[in-house]
Formats: C-alpha cells, sequence, structure tokens
C-alpha cells in the first residue's frame, strides 16, 4: 500500500477530493491531505512519509525533497511544473509528471470573463464594447491557446496565433491565422492572450519592444505566469500609453505602481483562478491521481517531465 498525499495551498474543491480518494482508495492505496496549509514547515512535516505526491501551485524545492525520504512520483494536477525543482527530484530518482490539457478549458473561459468585465468598463454603469470583430492574438498555440481559439471564434473575432511549435497548417486547418514572428502577433492585435510557460527563454520575454508595438486600445490578458513579463517595462508601457490595459490572473510583483494611475486600467485576481473551477479540480486531480496508481502498478511513465 502507497501513501499519497494531497498538498494544496489552494484547495481542490471537495468533490474533486472526493474523487481523488475513490480513485486512491480503489486502488488499495492510502490518501493523506495537507490542505490550506500556511507554511513551508507544514509541507515538510507532511511530506515526510509519503510514496506520492499531488501539488498545485505548491513549491517543491530541494528542501521538500529532501524532507521526502519515500518521494518516488510528484504530479502536478495542471500545466505549468515552474514550481518542481526538477533537478532535485531527477537527483534522487524522483518521476515528475503533469497532466497537461485537464484544466485548460476553465483557463481559457477565464479569459474572456476577464476580457468582458473589462470591456464593459468594470460594469460601471458607462457604455462599453464589443469583443466581436476585434484581433485576438494567442501568443502560445497549445492546449489552452486552442481553447481560446475556439471561443473566440464563437464571439465573431479574428483569430491569429504565434506558436513555433506547431504547423501552420494545423492552425489554418482549425480556423486560426498563423504568424510568422512574435512581433507580428503583437503589431496585428489589439488583443493578445498569453499562454507560454516560464521557462528561462520566456521569463520577462514579454517585454517594451513587443508590448509597444501593439494597436490602439491594446488589451494584454496573462492567464499563464507572472514571470513572464517584464514588469517594469510593462508599466513604463502603460505610463507612456493611456490606452493600454492589463489583465491579469496572477498579482504582479510591482503591483503598487498599478495603483492610482493606472486605475480601471487594469484587473488582477486576487488569487490564481484560472483552474479553479469544480470541473477542472475533478479532471485534474483524478488524472494525476490516475497516473500515480498506474505508475506504482505498471511503471507508466506518460507525461513525465523531468529527465
Ligand atoms: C496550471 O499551470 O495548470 C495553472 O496555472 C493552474 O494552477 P493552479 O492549479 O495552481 O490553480
Amino acid at each position: 500500500m502507497k501513501k499519497i498525499l494531497v498538498a494544496t495551498e489552494k484547495p481542490f474543491s471537495k468533490v474533486a477530493v472526493d474523487k481523488i480518494r475513490a480513485v486512491v482508495e480503489g486502488s488499495g492505496n492510502q490518501l493523506v491531505l495537507c490542505e490550506k496549509y500556511k507554511t513551508e514547515e507544514e509541507l515538510l512535516a507532511a511530506v515526510a512519509d509519503v510514496d506520492a505526491l499531488i501539488i498545485r501551485s505548491d513549491i517543491v524545492n530541494d528542501r521538500v525533497v529532501e524532507a521526502a525520504k519515500n518521494l518516488k512520483i510528484v504530479v502536478r494536477a495542471g500545466a505549468g511544473y515552474d514550481n518542481v525543482d526538477l533537478q532535485a527530484c531527477s537527483a534522487k530518482g524522483i518521476v515528475v509528471m503533469n497532466t497537461p490539457g485537464q484544466n485548460a478549458n476553465a483557463v481559457a473561459e477565464l479569459v474572456f470573463g476577464l476580457l468582458i468585465f473589462s470591456l464593459r468598463k468594470h460594469f460601471n454603469g458607462s457604455s462599453g464594447s464589443e469583443l466581436r470583430g476585434n484581433n485576438i492574438g494567442i501568443h502560445a498555440y497549445g492546449n489552452i491557446g486552442r481553447y481560446v481559439a475556439k471561443i473566440a471564434a464563437g464571439f465573431g473575432m479574428n483569430v491569429y496565433a504565434y506558436d513555433p511549435f506547431v504547423p501552420a497548417e494545423q492552425m489554418k486547418e482549425e480556423g486560426v491565422i498563423p504568424v510568422s514572428s512574435v512581433e507580428e502577433l503583437y503589431k496585428t492585435c489589439r488583443i493578445v492572450s498569453l499562454h507560454i510557460p516560464a521557462t528561462e527563454q520566456t521569463k520577462r520575454s514579454v517585454n517594451k519592444a513587443l508590448l509597444s508595438l501593439m494597436p490602439e486600445g491594446a488589451i494584454l490578458v496573462n492567464t499563464a505566469r507572472k514571470e513572464v513579463i517584464n514588469e517594469e517595462e510593462l508599466v513604463e508601457v502603460m505610463e507612456k500609453r493611456p490606452d493600454f490595459i492589463y489583465l491579469s490572473d496572477i498579482v504582479p510583483g510591482n503591483v503598487d505602481h498599478f495603483k492610482g494611475e493606472f486605475e480601471g486600467r487594469y484587473f488582477f485576481t486576487a488569487k490564481k483562478m484560472g483552474a479553479q473551477t469544480e470541473e477542472a479540480n475533478v479532471n485534474a486531480g483524478v488524472a494525476a491521481a490516475n497516473q500515480i496508481v498506474k505508475y506504482f502498478a505498471t511503471g507508466d511513465e506518460t507525461f513525465r517531465v523531468n529527465p
């Protein structure tokens, strides 16, 4: 019997936890929970004797890896695994996986929630504007980008995408206009939605040079990671351009710069909310549990992300 820990500072819904429990206990394993923990110490204590770990944006650093003496597998219930120290895990022979696509629709829907809230002037009673007819640029056409494209088409938007890893033909077949450079995407689209992961290559890559290219009435939507933005340069652009709007599912590091002067031109969710739907919790949580059970039963390493 393996001991499987769900460690979630931002917990899954109860329905999702019940379903995770059914998978874990149904396969003869034991489920333990460490939800809404407040300190790293609590997490270090919780991982001490577990064989497997299910997390969300929870930080798995070298201290966690060191404390988890029996740990064999970590599954990030979600897409981005920039919160896991892959090297530390690999050094201890710990397998790391994610659950790609499982919460993609939830994140894509939030993009449009943020956009409508902003275009309708935060529902303050004055006249806003519509999505229809606008150009939307999808920066990275992966699982989330694809859902964003489909929803945008439903709104009657012109959908562009940039992704050097996806063939242009495939985008065209899916009704999306491919652009051949990231600069072209920002130049063409009044609305840009970010779906790039936070990697050494992408960190701080959304900078003044790109943002300055965006047409009048620019709206940048960030449901990805704050690290991909050059936040100082974003502030510079917003200072120069009173038309520029920034909507984010992640509070920026330099949030104080936005208050006052930029009032009405930004919105930040208090906590990352993109994947915080019951459906996404169930999809990602149950997928994570199934991947762990299968790994222990058969050694299946599908969705492994560390070397
Ligand atoms: C992801 O990478 O899957 C999303 O950012 C969701 O993160 P969360 O599970 O912490 O909400």
